[in-house]
């Protein structure tokens, strides 16, 4: 198997990758899947939103709401305990996902990034968490980051499964009512056009910026993160990566920028 970028954490617990294989996945499960800093909080925020089911939750935080399943706190333990519907996320690319999914249990989101943003988006939040003690310029920080396996396609090839939903951080961005209501269906839910608005501006990135319960400002206060560095909700822009790139940085990332149906094309053909 290629290299994964996996929190440390992960590896802790023994029998952990087996552990979340054979995870019980409910039909009614909802997991919210990406690469790290590619808008895993922003679709948690939405999907939080849509969920009538949620409104006792209202003082716990993003976090509280969707246990990371390959994390050790809260783990899998505290996950099989939860009343259904449970919402859940997982940076776990698509081959090491419970089994149950490929079988059509739960229903996933997927949210890609342009990886040249998620890699300027990544390289600060490395800086931030005070656990790395990272202190490395941005081009060193790509070298790593170029040699990890490919994340998106994995997902992109399953786009087409009834329990997967793939969308991009661009398209959210451009059109957040557009895909607020792609969601919304794909969880079976109705919202009407005025909760679908009020919806897309408490997701807007100024309100969950602001918000004390998504803006993981807490992390801040355990020490987890640190304030001077940035904080989790930096600029939540399309394009940052042009303040960052040059030329040869252009260069290192390119391999990673192909789009997914032209990827899966060069696959095949390398197959053939
Ligand atoms: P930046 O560092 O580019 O600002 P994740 O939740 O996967 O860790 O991703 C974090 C990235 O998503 C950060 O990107 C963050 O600012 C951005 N983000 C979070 N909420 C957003 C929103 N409502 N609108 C736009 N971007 C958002």
């Amino acid at each position: 198997m290629g290299k994964y970028w996996l929190p440390f954490e992960f590896f802790k617990e023994k029998n952990k990758l087996k552990d979340v294989k054979e995870f019980h996945v409910h039909d009614s499960d909802v997991i919210i899947a990406s690469f790290p800093k590619s808008g895993t909080t922003w679709i948690q925020e939405i999907v939080h939103q849509l969920s009538d089911g949620l409104s006792e939750s209202e003082e716990l935080t993003i976090e509280e709401i969707f246990p990371y399943i390959e994390y050790v706190y809260p783990g899998l333990k505290h996950l099989a305990k939860c009343t259904s519907p449970r919402y859940m996320k997982t940076h776990l690319p698509y081959e090491l996902l419970p089994d149950d999914v490929y079988t059509g249990h739960g229903k996933v989101i997927y949210i890609a990034r342009n990886v040249k943003d998620v890699s300027v988006s990544y390289f600060h939040f490395i800086k931030m968490l005070t656990i790395t003690k990272y202190s490395g310029e941005f081009n060193d920080f790509l070298t790593t980051f170029v040699d990890g396996k490919d994340h998106v396609l994995g997902y992109w090839k399953q786009r087409e499964q009834s329990n997967i939903l793939f969308i991009s951080y661009e398209d959210l961005h451009k059109n957040p009512v557009v895909v607020i209501k792609q969601i919304s269906s794909f969880l079976g839910k109705s919202v009407d056009e005025k909760q679908m608005l009020e919806i897309a501006f408490q997701c807007s990135f100024s309100q969950m910026k602001s918000n004390p319960l998504v803006n993981y400002s807490w992390w801040h206060d355990l020490g987890i993160s640190d304030k001077k560095q940035t904080d989790f909700m930096r600029k939540g822009k399309v394009g940052d990566w042009m303040n960052y790139y040059t030329e040869d940085m252009l260069k290192k990332i390119n391999v990673c920028c192909i789009e997914p149906a032209e990827k899966e094309q060069l696959i095949l053909k390398d197959n053939l």
